[in-house]
């Protein structure tokens, strides 16, 4: 259980959120929403008592698991399967017992028993623990997010981010915490995974905090809506389930607009009356009375609250390149001993649209890593045409430099352009005035997304290859994001589990991974989205 006592959370200068108390207690499934950077991220890392609020108390009863929207790990030589295992500290158990293993087969009989003595003693301890039952556990809880049994035996530095990120996702579920706290548990899962964890999050017997743009997942999971009011900086509590919420919240508007222009409507008829009164010396306190009286009448309705404000993202022409400015041949790429995929044959012509489609681990961020240079293949090669210019989004943010402001990050993208071009370009997407001092490592998961476009945007590339563009976007920015898209020019090379910004791309190409097979687009090709 969590209970939060008028909490108040503060970024830098800025207020967040005042005044929030609520409880988090078993059977509560509460969805926490509310647009980009308005503070989820920040009250998430709060309640799991990563961070302290400005003000107000945070109290934990129980064990309390927390998914990060940006995953991070620790050591990246462990095995993937060791860091599900120690969220119950199995994984130095089980270490230990195979290092007895290997020690029983010592040539020294002494060193031999101590061996079988130890293996004895912690197999033991590993039956306390739910034994040999957990591993299997862990390893179907990692198969349902899929993860196949040998990505298990990898070191986590041999995966790819959304591996990573799966493997936490089923580290916290193993935990058998009390409380969860996930942000955006849903970012680079298959449709598979996705209504896999939506039942399961479902059964969950404790209490719940998701913060998460799928709706899906919102309406199927939580019986309580809290939205995060950025223009108010309040935490709005409804006790309702997801399609209710969006009902009350509709209802709460009209009555807010009704109420405003009654107010308004007394307020001017006041004001009028008290015009004429004013004329006549003797009736001047009374005028005076009314205006005040109008006065409070309009400070009693809340003012219309601003609809989200969205980034206007228009892409400039891109720089001219030959025909087909990006090839590649019979690339293959392995890590260890598995195969990513073999022979891939990648032709992306001036403009065109292609969507890399594949199962999970099919290498579809692998390829587009390989396009954009930043990892070699194992065998054939990357050719760039006449003139071509790369621009990568890349699924972690990797391309920002988080040490840098968010200015300075625009400059080293565009350093031709003066800076009063700079500031109007990142006004275009909604880093405004002191925002661009910001170091960029402080950003929420949109605006980190936001940025990285904005950054695409200024380097006039003619080949945008974008990993997953709309994870982390609140429904505005995604709808304005996926407009502009359809709007450039130059040639996208697309990796994503959204079905709508495939559509929104209107692909004329497709590359099926780990095969290779590039075909033309065929709409039936739409359902495979969600499930790749
Ligand atoms: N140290 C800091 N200085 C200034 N601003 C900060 C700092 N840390 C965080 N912020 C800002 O606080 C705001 C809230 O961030 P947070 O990550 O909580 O948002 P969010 O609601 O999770 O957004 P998203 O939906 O994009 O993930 C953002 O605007 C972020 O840039
Ligand atoms: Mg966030």
């Amino acid at each position: 259980m969590i209970s939060a006592r008028d909490v108040e959370l503060r970024a830098g200068a800025r207020l967040l959120l005042e005044g929030a108390t609520f409880q988090v207690s078993a059977g509560d499934k509460i969805g926490l929403v509310g647009r980009n950077g308005a503070g989820k991220t920040t009250l998430a890392r709060v309640l799991a008592s990563e961070g302290q609020p400005a003000a107000g108390s945070v109290q934990t009863g129980g064990s309390v698991g927390y998914l990060p929207q940006d995953t991070m790990v620790g050591d990246l030589e462990a095995l993937a399967v060791d860091r599900i295992l120690s969220a119950r500290g199995l994984d130095s158990l089980l270490a230990g017992m195979r290092a007895a293993e290997l020690g029983m087969a010592d040539a020294n009989p002494a060193k031999r028993d101590a061996a079988v003595r130890r293996y004895g003693h912690l197999e033991e301890r590993l039956t306390v623990l739910g034994g040999y039952a957990a591993e299997s556990e862990a390893a179907s809880l990692a198969a349902s997010l899929g993860l196949p049994q040998k990505v298990l035996k990898q070191p986590l530095r041999t995966l790819s981010g959304g591996q990573r990120r799966r493997i936490e996702l089923a580290r916290i579920l193993f935990s058998g915490s009390d409380t969860l706290l996930l942000d955006e548990p849903t970012n680079h899962l298959d449709a598979d995974s996705v209504s896999w964890l939506r039942d399961h999050l479902r059964t969950f017997r404790g209490g719940l905090v998701v913060i998460s743009h799928d709706t899906e997942l919102l309406d199927a999971v939580v019986n309580k809506v809290f939205h995060l009011d950025a223009d108010r900086s309040v935490l709005d509590i409804y006790n309702l389930g997801w399609k209710a919420y969006l009902d009350q919240r509709e209802t709460d508007a009209r009555r807010r607009r009704r109420e405003r222009m009654n107010a308004e409507r007394q307020a001017t008829a006041l004001h009028s009356q008290a015009d004429k009164m004013r004329a006549k010396a003797t009736k001047a306190k009374a005028a005076q009375s009314m205006i005040k009286r109008a006065d409070k009448l309009l400070a009693g309705v809340s003012a219309d609250r601003a609809p989200d404000r969205v980034a206007r993202i228009r892409f400039p022409v891109p720089v001219h390149c030959g025909k087909t400015p990006l090839t590649a041949q019979r690339l293959s790429k392995s890590y260890g001993s598995l195969e990513v995929f073999t022979d891939v044959d990648v032709a992306v012509d001036r403009g065109a649209r292609v969507v890399v489609l594949g199962l999970n681990g099919a290498g579809k961020t692998t390829l587009l890593r390989l396009l954009a240079g930043v990892e070699d293949p194992d065998t054939g090669e990357v050719l760039p045409g006449h003139g071509l210019r790369l621009g990568y989004y890349a699924q972690e943010h990797e391309t920002l430099d988080n040490q840098r402001t968010i200015l300075e990050n625009m400059r080293t993208a565009a350093p031709d352009l003066a800076e009063s071009e700079h500031r109007s370009i990142l006004g275009s997407f909604l880093f405004s005035g002191d925002d661009v001092a910001k170091p960029t490592g402080v950003l929420s998961g949109g605006e980190k997304t936001r940025l990285a476009l904005a950054l695409l945007v200024v380097s006039g590339a003619n080949v945008l290859l974008l990993d997953e563009p709309t994870n982390n976007l609140d429904p505005a920015s995604r709808a304005e994001i996926l407009a502009a898209l359809r709007r450039y020019q130059g040639a996208i090379v697309l990796v994503t589990h959204d079905e709508g910004a495939v559509d929104a791309l209107q692909p004329e190409r497709v590359v099926l991974l780990p095969d290779g097979i590039e075909d033309a687009w065929s709409p039936d090709l739409g359902d495979l989205v969600a499930l790749a």
